[in-house]
């Protein structure tokens, strides 16, 4: 009894999760409610995915998680950090977190493996990353995860020369390096082409196979039930699902987009 007992603690209030929030909810002057009693809760090596409607409230859930926009209520965690305790929380929380955005984030004059090797640079010394001295742990390390998403072979390409799916999976491989908890990735794919869409997922789905949980918004409906573990969808800033991807149907989701008559599904 007592042995359960502490296996079931951890997740309450957040601990032994990778992002928690519980009744967060913020609003914009005059009247806009982005988000309302917001909680959810992602658990170490799972894939979330994020559905709903422009103007959902997918970005401003994002925000919050990143600790970019402060809730007018609500407790956010992040690997059991609450980041709102003090400055250094947040600092430590953001430590654990690799954002990955629509348009790429990476550095465009730099080659894919620096761009990797910036991944470490909270772990480095201060000289080493103004000396771009990386040790070859580092640099094996950048390799390996440069691997995982399929891209040794681009490792010295410049950014600006890799296509936006690949940039997309440099960026992945970079919150591996980074030993990120979790990669927060906001519409990772709606500037992609189908194909280039399927292999930042699966690049997404290795990142989860190492271990790392993700939380990515989509609009594509096929693709959040083809990649992710678990559908948590969002409607005037208010989750109307979570379920497990596999138990949800295709009504239910129609019922997600019906009343601003956007479309799920291409
Ligand atoms: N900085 C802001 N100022 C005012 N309103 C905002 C701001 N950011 C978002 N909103 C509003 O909050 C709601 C949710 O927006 P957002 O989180 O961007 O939704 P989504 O990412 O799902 O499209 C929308 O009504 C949007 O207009
Ligand atoms: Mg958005």
């Amino acid at each position: 009894m007592a042995a359960t007992e502490t296996r079931v603690a951890p997740e309450r209030n957040g601990y032994g999760l990778v992002a928690y929030t519980e009744g967060l909810t913020k609003r914009y002057a005059p009247a806009v409610t982005a988000l309302a009693e917001v909680s959810f809760a992602v658990r170490p090596g799972e894939f979330v995915a994020v559905l709903g409607p422009s103007g959902a409230g997918k970005t401003t859930l994002f925000r919050c998680l990143t600790g970019l926009t402060r809730p007018d209520r609500g407790t956010v965690m992040v690997a059991g950090r609450d980041i709102w305790q003090s400055p250094r929380e947040l600092r430590l929380a953001r430590r654990e977190l690799a954002l990955i955005f629509q348009q790429f984030n990476l550095i465009r004059r730099l080659s894919a493996l620096e761009n990797v090797l910036v991944g470490r640079l909270a772990h480095v010394p201060a000289w080493r990353v103004i000396l771009r001295s990386f040790t070859r742990a580092d640099r094996q390390l950048a390799l390996g995860c440069l691997d995982t998403v399929g891209l040794l072979d681009r490792a010295g390409t410049r950014a600006d020369e890799l296509s936006g799916g690949q940039q997309q999976r440099v960026a992945i491989a970079r919150a591996l390096a980074q030993h990120a908890k979790v990669i927060l990735a906001d519409e990772p794919v709606a500037s992609l082409d189908p194909e280039s869409a399927a292999t930042v997922l699966e690049s997404l789905r290795s990142a989860v196979s190492a271990g790392v949980a993700v939380v990515a918004s989509l609009h594509q409906v096929h693709l959040a039930r083809a990649y992710a573990d678990r559908i948590v969808a969002l409607r005037d800033g208010r989750i109307v699902e979570d379920a497990p991807a596999a138990r949800l149907d295709a009504r239910t989701i129609e019922q997600i987009y019906e009343r601003t008559g956007e479309r799920s599904d291409p």
